[in-house]
């Protein structure tokens, strides 16, 4: 068997993005296909229902057998990237550097990287037919797909070459200030015990670059082969972010093959007339809610024009779809879905 079939889901935070993942995992799974969700912190019954626990392993669930749901670590990231690329005496002094603390705070597509790393393991294992991959919500949408090329830039990158010099350098090498005036005038300025500890840092950073790069190219390579479904409201912030998906896309990630417009409001309710005698708050209720599903519709027309994407709409649901039946509901109450699976 190849590696699993993979769906992305992605679009800006609070759209629905773990929702539309689930339901799509769980639709997948009834019809027989063995299935794997990766969610990213999902709201407690939604884990519930999907049998997920924190910080474990993907695991079965309880009735739907064909279903298995996992949580990807969004705390894990450089961490957990330096544990799995540097050798353990490396990867210590790293992750007890004060400056590998600074990366992480400057530097947060290392959290990306770190559940895209955890991701393809996954579709690597060759273990399910699909896996449906929730994107983080730090990556904002667009930036986990940029997150591995970054990584390695930064790992390999050029301030630390400059640091440590065309190859990884012995010690001695490195700390020949007389060769290098930057290095001399950096030792006057911050005083000799700083700037070994940068460069330190440096050198045991640049030891993860062959593991890093390695990992990236596979991740670009399971993102192009993937399908890439973008979730948006149609509310302006998230259109504009679903919309970089269209514009800006770097050419490691497939085209999307739909925009899912989310909580969206009957396209009946556009131009219904108000019964005569309605009461007037009502019929004034009324009226706003047929502006909004009014907006709604110009909003998803207009965008699917201009990008030439296929339109799934997910209505809004009375109820937060968190148990396995009302997870259904979103998939089956949604407009035509493209081939998916
Ligand atoms: N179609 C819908 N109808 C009603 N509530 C929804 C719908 N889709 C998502 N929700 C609710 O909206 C909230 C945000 O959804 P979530 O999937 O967590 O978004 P994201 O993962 O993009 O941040 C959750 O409470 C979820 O249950
Ligand atoms: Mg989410």
């Amino acid at each position: 068997m190849m590696a699993s079939k993979a769906i992305v889901v992605t679009g800006a935070g609070g759209v629905g993005k773990t929702t539309v993942a689930a339901a799509l995992g769980v639709k997948a799974a009834s019809q027989g296909k063995r299935t794997l969700v990766l969610t990213v912190d999902p709201a407690r019954r939604l884990a519930d229902a999907l049998g997920v626990e924190l910080g474990g392993r993907p695991r079965r669930h309880p009735e739907l057998e064909t279903l298995s749901a996992g949580m990807l670590d969004s705390a894990a990231s450089w961490i957990t990237v330096a544990r799995r690329h540097a050798d353990p005496e490396v990867a210590d002094r790293l992750v007890t550097n004060e400056f590998f603390e600074a990366a992480t705070i400057h530097f947060p597509a290392s959290q990306s990287y770190a559940a895209a790393e955890e991701a393809i393991a996954y579709i690597e294992s060759r273990k399910w037919d699909l896996v449906v991959i929730d994107t983080p919500p730090a990556a904002g949408g667009i930036e986990f797909f940029t997150a591995p090329a970054r990584m390695s830039e930064l790992v390999g990158g050029r301030l630390l070459r400059l640091l440590t010099g065309g190859r990884i350098p012995g010690r001695t090498a490195l700390f020949n200030r007389g060769a290098k005036p930057l290095l001399r005038f950096a030792d006057q300025l911050l005083g000799s015990d700083l700037l070994e500890r940068v460069a330190q840092f440096a050198m045991d950073l640049r030891t993860t670059y062959d593991g890093v790069s390695r990992r990236s190219r596979a991740i670009e390579g399971h993102f192009r082969r993937a399908t890439t479904l973008v979730v948006t409201t149609a509310d302006p912030a998230p259109l504009s972010e679903a919309a970089r998906f269209f514009m800006e896309l770097p050419d490691v990630a497939s085209a999307p093959k739909a925009v899912i417009f989310n909580r969206t409001l009957p396209a009946d309710w556009v131009g219904a007339a108000i019964p005569p005698r309605t009461p007037t708050a009502l019929a004034d209720n009324l009226r706003r809610w047929e502006a909004e599903a009014h907006r709604q519709r110009d909003a998803r027309n207009g965008f699917a024009a201009r990008f030439r994407v296929p339109l799934v709409t997910i209505p809004w649901l009375t109820e937060d779809p968190t148990d396995r039946h009302t997870l259904e509901a979103v998939v089956d109450e949604a407009s035509a879905w493209p081939d998916l699976w």
